[in-house]
């Protein structure tokens, strides 16, 4: 009976044809959904824009998720997905370098030179840098890369300053970038292929740190710190943008009894990227002040007509707990290389701000500072170290 009724055509109500009928454009329309969503996900790896573009296409369609300085990121505690994600998104970034290098270059580039921090940003003291190291190359396989190799910072930017020094002399090389502040002591110059570099310091701090107490200082008071309910951390969340934990910690934080015109401000700034948007900002801020006394931006994103502004005071409350660390480092370095009267070469974009270098003229004050190129001399000296290396392989064996 069961059987036989099975078989039969069912003759259904004008209700039920209509809700079948509806199930099934429904049914097609999720089909078309993760189709289109494959397709996106074999799109993404092959046509993605990267650096400032990345973040203006970002911000100007309001889609998808804007990871910023994925390299700080690399010693955080991760979740599973969060460390396949971040894999990825390095994987492409290496591939991008890769296939342009490549383009350029006319032949398959497959090794590379990748400059690290000494000390990788961490949450997790030693084991963070380890794990970061672990990642990158994880990255550089799916990239495409055979061989890597790992050169330290500020050991990178010795090879640049030695390329163009004569004489053989003791040098101190201080690098002070967005994430990481690196310092070498080597021998550079003279006949010697390479510097001999003989020691290595670093921490896991640089220019984003002083974004976060200029932030503190000057732009969070704009979204009630110490004027409501809200305690200090939340906006140090609110502010750690390369931090996902306290990210999403932040986009959690409830809001109820915060009142007015913190709370729109505090549920705009928990919306996708925003954070990241305004961080941006207290950075142009935290620039626009090493060369002048005040300096404004505009937050009309956050709410029409809002606008923060900072003056040398704000950043100087904004620069302490780095310059504190800072210090505490050099003081170190100047203590175990007092005997050798290094000249101190500055390299790093941080080492455009007039308090960086006078920071470090305090700590040497007989030493000769000399100013490399704040931006390259970092990859120039991984460019110099890659083609001493190719041409070691290259050279036919006599
Ligand atoms: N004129 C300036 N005044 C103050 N800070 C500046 C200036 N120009 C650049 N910076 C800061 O320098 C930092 C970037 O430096 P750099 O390009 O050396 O970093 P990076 O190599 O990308 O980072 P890291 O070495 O930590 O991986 C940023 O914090 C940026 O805001
Ligand atoms: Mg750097």
């Amino acid at each position: 009976m069961a059987l036989s009724a099975l078989n039969q055509p069912v003759l259904q109500s004008d209700e039920a044809l209509k809700t079948a009928a509806v199930a099934a454009i429904r049914r097609q329309w999720v089909q078309d959904q993760i189709t289109a969503g494959r397709e996106r996900s074999i799109t993404v790896d092959e046509s993605a824009v990267f650096g400032e573009e990345a973040i203006e296409e970002f911000f100007a369609y309001e889609a998808g998720r804007l990871i910023q300085s994925p390299k700080s990121l690399l010693g955080y505690k991760l979740g599973e997905p969060q460390r396949v994600a971040i894999v990825r998104i390095v994987a492409n970034v290496l591939r991008h370098v890769r296939q342009a290098a490549s383009t350029q270059l006319g032949v398959e580039v497959t090794e590379a030179t990748i400059g690290r921090p000494v000390t990788f940003r961490s949450s997790m003291g030693d084991a963070g840098s380890e794990q970061a190291i672990g990642l990158l190359r994880e990255a550089a396989t799916q990239a495409g890369f055979d061989a890597v190799e790992f050169l330290a910072e500020p050991a990178a930017a010795a090879i640049n300053y030695h390329a163009q020094s004569a004489a053989a002399h003791e040098v101190v090389v201080v690098d002070v970038g967005g994430g990481t502040t690196d310092i070498a002591l080597g021998v550079i110059g003279g006949v010697a292929n390479e510097p001999q570099i003989e020691a290595t310091w670093g921490m896991g701090k640089g220019g984003t740190d002083v974004d976060l107490g200029l932030s503190l200082t000057a732009v969070m008071p704009k979204f009630g710190k110490d004027n409501c309910r809200l305690l200090a951390p939340v906006y140090v969340n609110a502010a750690t943008v390369s931090d996902l934990n306290r990210q999403l910690d932040f986009r959690k934080t409830r809001l109820d009894g915060v009142p007015e015109p913190f709370m729109s401000r505090l549920r705009t700034l928990q919306r996708n990227g925003v954070a990241i948007r305004l961080n941006q900002d207290v950075e142009r801020l935290k620039i626009a002040l090493s060369t002048e006394t005040k300096a404004a931006v505009t937050l009309d994103y956050i709410e029409p007509d809002l606008r923060a502004t900072a003056d040398r005071s704000h950043l100087e409350q904004g620069y302490e707990a780095f310059q504190r660390s800072f210090s505490d480092l050099l003081r170190q370095v100047s203590q175990e290389t007092a005997s050798r009267n290094p000249v101190v070469f500055l390299t790093g974009g941080m080492s455009r701000a007039p308090y960086i270098a006078e920071a470090v003229r305090e700590h040497f004050p007989d030493s000769q500072l000399v100013h490399g190129d704040a931006s390259l001399g970092v990859v120039g000296g991984l460019a110099l170290h890659a083609a001493m290396q190719r041409s070691v392989v290259d050279r036919p064996s006599s």
